[in-house]
């Protein structure tokens, strides 16, 4: 290992070269711990990347993953079936609100967010509304790398990279505001109002031209931004009064993150299509799913029998083998009560963040269900270094955490333990506080 030559792999979202002269290899996993090349025990602080959100090395998700390679281990999904898609659906639309009785498969979030802006759009055509093509994202949204994903979501580095993207897209303020909602422990008080700001646009642009409007329901990626108290309930009326169909990206809320299966539990407000992956197969394959609202998929089905309704679809849509994970990985939920967690967890998982209050550098920590963000200062001129090297070092202790910018992103696995939670804050405090 020690001499493996890493000039090949391209790694993404990564500093190639920095990594390469000092890389951090993770070569095993079980529960809630990482093991490194060098042996090194390291606590997982994030679910991989949002995703495992069980823990890692369940014997039950690969022997259903083998069994399903050595019985069928691929097959189209265009035109042809096999068993373990359908059945997966099914067990599915168990766990979802009553009004989700359809799911479209997909191979990852970013195609699941994708695939929402395209139902979308055609939903409004099925219907004889084609002028309905705007698509209205957040700033400081994420949601994914497609360009779908990327034209809605509000990330600078996006634009200054990769050009103008989709047009017709236009951004709702984010909702962050520290000189009102610091410190917040669920949803902050201030700020519901910003999503009048919805109001603005449609009076801007016609609501007979706007398809969609997409938020995640708790920000991740951009460093968890909660929405304020009557915030989601207002974007949703605003929504139904104009016409306009809201989707939620739950790609990381999905699964129990907030104690809840899914955000539409946690908030009790229901958009029309919601797109999941990561704890969809606890991470072990990749694979996505979207989730609509009966009242979409009936609209495409009023065509002739023989026609394609829905012109979409990826070579791995319904991959037998990630199904056979997300069956097994609905069982190991279902087994340890994982996507019902409830306000417990998120008080003992606040009461012991919060305790991070007071440490040098730190300017605010926010909860919500088993996620938190915690604020770092800023170097004069060096935004995220701060935090870069609170990771570096937490790794190095034995801790994974994930840091965009000078934020740093908590979401370990929903079985971490209260002992766990402790090692993880008391090692984050003694960093935090000794690092300039
Ligand atoms: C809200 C949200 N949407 C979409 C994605 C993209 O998912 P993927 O990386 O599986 O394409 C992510 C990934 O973190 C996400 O957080």
């Amino acid at each position: 290992m020690q001499n493996q030559n890493l000039d090949a792999y391209w790694m993404p979202f990564t500093a190639n070269r920095q990594f390469k002269n000092n890389p951090r290899m993770l070569t095993r996993a079980e529960g809630m711990y990482y093991y490194s090349d060098s042996g090194a025990k390291i606590l997982d602080g994030t679910a991989g990347l949002w995703c495992c959100n069980a823990g890692h090395g369940y014997d039950e998700i690969t022997h259903a993953v083998t069994h399903q390679l050595s019985t069928l281990d691929y097959a189209p999904s265009f035109q042809l079936g096999h068993p373990i898609a359908f059945e997966f659906a099914d067990r599915l639309k168990q766990i979802t609100p009553p009004e989700f009785d359809h799911v479209f498969f997909t191979g990852s979030g970013s195609e699941s967010v994708d695939t929402a802006l395209k139902i979308a759009l055609a939903y409004h055509r099925a219907r004889g509304d084609a002028g309905r093509t705007r698509l209205i994202g957040r700033e400081r949204g994420y949601h994914g790398v497609g360009f779908g994903g990327i034209s809605v979501g509000g990330i600078v580095n996006n634009r200054r990279n990769f050009g103008s993207l989709l047009t017709g897209v236009d951004h709702l303020p984010h909702t962050h505001n520290l000189d009102k909602n610091a410190y917040s422990k669920g949803q902050p008080h201030w700020g519901g109002h910003l999503a009048d700001e919805l109001e603005s646009i449609v009076a801007l642009h016609g609501a007979e031209t706007i398809a969609a409007v997409i938020v995640e329901p708790v920000a991740g990626s951009t460093g968890v931004l909660i929405p304020p108290i009557g915030y989601l309930q207002r974007l949703r009326e605003i929504c139904t009064k104009h016409g306009i169909l809201l989707i939620f990206d739950e790609v990381i809320t999905g699964f129990g993150r907030l104690g809840t299966p899914f955000a539409v539990d946690y908030f009790g407000v229901t958009p029309d299509l919601f797109t999941t992956a990561k704890g969809l197969t606890n991470g072990v394959i990749p694979m996505g799913a979207v989730f609509v609202q009966n009242h979409i998929h009936d609209a495409f089905m009023g065509g002739p029998e023989e026609a394609i309704e829905l012109f979409h679809g990826y070579t791995y849509s319904g991959h037998p083998a990630a199904c056979a994970a997300g069956i097994a990985t609905l069982n190991v939920y279902e087994k340890h009560r994982l996507l019902h967690k409830g306000p417990e967890l998120e008080k003992t998982w606040e009461q012991h963040i919060h305790a991070l209050k007071g440490t040098k550098h730190i300017k605010d920590i926010r909860t919500i269900g088993l996620i938190a963000g915690i604020e770092l200062d800023s170097r004069d001129g060096k935004v995220g270094a701060r935090a870069y090297e609170v990771f570096v070092k937490c790794y190095e202790a034995g801790v994974l955490i994930r840091v965009t910018g000078d934020i740093i992103a908590l979401s370990p696995p929903l079985i971490i333990s209260e002992g766990e939670m402790k090692t993880l804050v008391d090692t984050l405090q003694d960093i935090i506080s000794s690092t300039p």
